[in-house]
């Protein structure tokens, strides 16, 4: 019995069908994750981009156009049985396709090299734009450090320093200069509507510009594969208006001034702690990113529920928490690495300690 469809004619629809759907596919992935133009500083990315585009629309229509025709007169060839021609060196073919490939490569690379250092180093330089605002970005396992008014002291009222997490919030329309670094691994940071990815790297400060005209939420995360959790790192970006920024901000500073951290201050007494604020807290701070339930490579709370049960030279459960909070380096749970940042005192005050040690006695119980 014939088939309704030859073979021949089945293939090529196939074949045609899916080229249609990589067609519909492949331009909105690819858009998707190029540069909006929500930052000014990613005009330079932008046009990159889209000269790399266009240059590679010929080379793939060409490419593509040879595999069909490859696999049309293939086809043809085995329905008449007979052997195709065999071609061996041809001068003239090969000499144009390495010169066509070096010219091609070459040109990319001037391209990109031109703002590769626009992007990097004139940016850079704050001779040429002043900042209106300078936020230190600090990358760590798993989360990110937003701080202002860090060390500059121009003004008295600098010394206030603010510190946010998990969300940079930062005015429309400023020129915004985010030192970047780490505190333990390489991180990357990146948002892709906003600019190209800058790696944060422990002891070392790499800066990026943003002067972004849209208020609104930007979303990002870390770029770079930095341990169990990298997937966690995300960034949030929240731009609002330069009046109801300089609100914010003040609200922040005025909470600063009157926060007291707690440090590492292991002998004040605690005010009485609340275990529902505490988990608030357990949240805020982000722990449970490292202390999950199912444990794995750090402590679950069933793990350290189990030493605050077995301590030895500890007056009380509360003494043994409040250590591991703010010493973390004192007592190691055995088998565990001794990676807990040292400083979470520093984001705690007394009422805060005295909670989250309430929620911690709470759990499991
Ligand atoms: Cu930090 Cu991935």
């Amino acid at each position: 019995m014939k088939p309704f469809l030859s073979h021949t004619w089945a293939r090529l629809l196939v074949f045609g069908l899916l080229l249609v759907l990589l067609a519909l596919v492949w331009p909105t992935s690819v858009w998707a994750h190029g540069p909006a133009d929500g930052g000014a500083k990613t005009d330079d990315i932008n046009e990159l981009f889209t000269v790399i585009f266009w240059m590679s629309v010929p080379v793939f229509l060409l490419v593509e156009g040879l595999i069909v025709y490859a696999i049309y007169t293939s086809i043809r060839r085995r329905n008449d049985e007979g052997e195709p021609e065999q071609v061996e060196g041809n001068h003239v073919l090969e000499i144009g396709w390495t010169v066509a490939s070096f010219v091609i490569i070459a040109v990319v690379f001037v391209l990109s090299y031109r703002f590769m250092t626009t992007q990097y180093e004139a940016e850079a330089d704050t001779k040429d734009v002043i900042p209106n605002l300078t936020v230190h970005v600090t990358g760590y396992m798993f989360d990110w450090d937003y701080d202002y008014f860090l060390n500059e002291g121009k003004n008295p009222e600098d010394d206030i320093g603010v510190r946010t997490r998990t969300k940079l919030t930062i005015p429309a329309d400023r020129n915004v200069l985010l030192e970047i670094t780490s505190r333990d691994v390489q991180h990357s940071f990146w948002v892709p509507d906003l600019a190209g990815k800058v790696d944060a790297i422990p002891g070392y400060t790499n800066t990026m510009w943003l002067n972004i005209d849209e208020p609104g939420l930007y979303h990002g995360n870390c770029a770079e594969f930095c341990g169990t959790a990298h997937w966690k790192m995300l960034i949030d970006v929240e731009v609002l208006e330069p009046a109801v920024f300089e609100e914010w901000l003040a609200a922040q500073r005025a909470a600063a001034a009157e926060f007291v951290s707690i440090g590492t201050d292991m002998v004040s007494p605690l005010p009485l702690g609340d275990a529902l604020r505490g988990a608030g807290v357990f949240d805020q701070l982000n722990c449970g990113t490292c202390h999950r339930p199912e444990g794995g490579n750090f402590p679950s709370l069933e793990i350290i529920r189990r030493d605050m049960d077995n301590r030895e030279g500890y007056a009380s459960a509360d003494d043994y928490l409040r250590e591991s909070i703010l010493m973390p380096g004192a007592y190691v749970a055995d088998g565990y690495p001794n990676i807990m940042p040292p400083n979470y005192g520093d984001q705690l005050d007394a009422q805060m300690l005295a909670d989250l040690i309430e929620y911690l006695k709470t759990v499991g119980e």
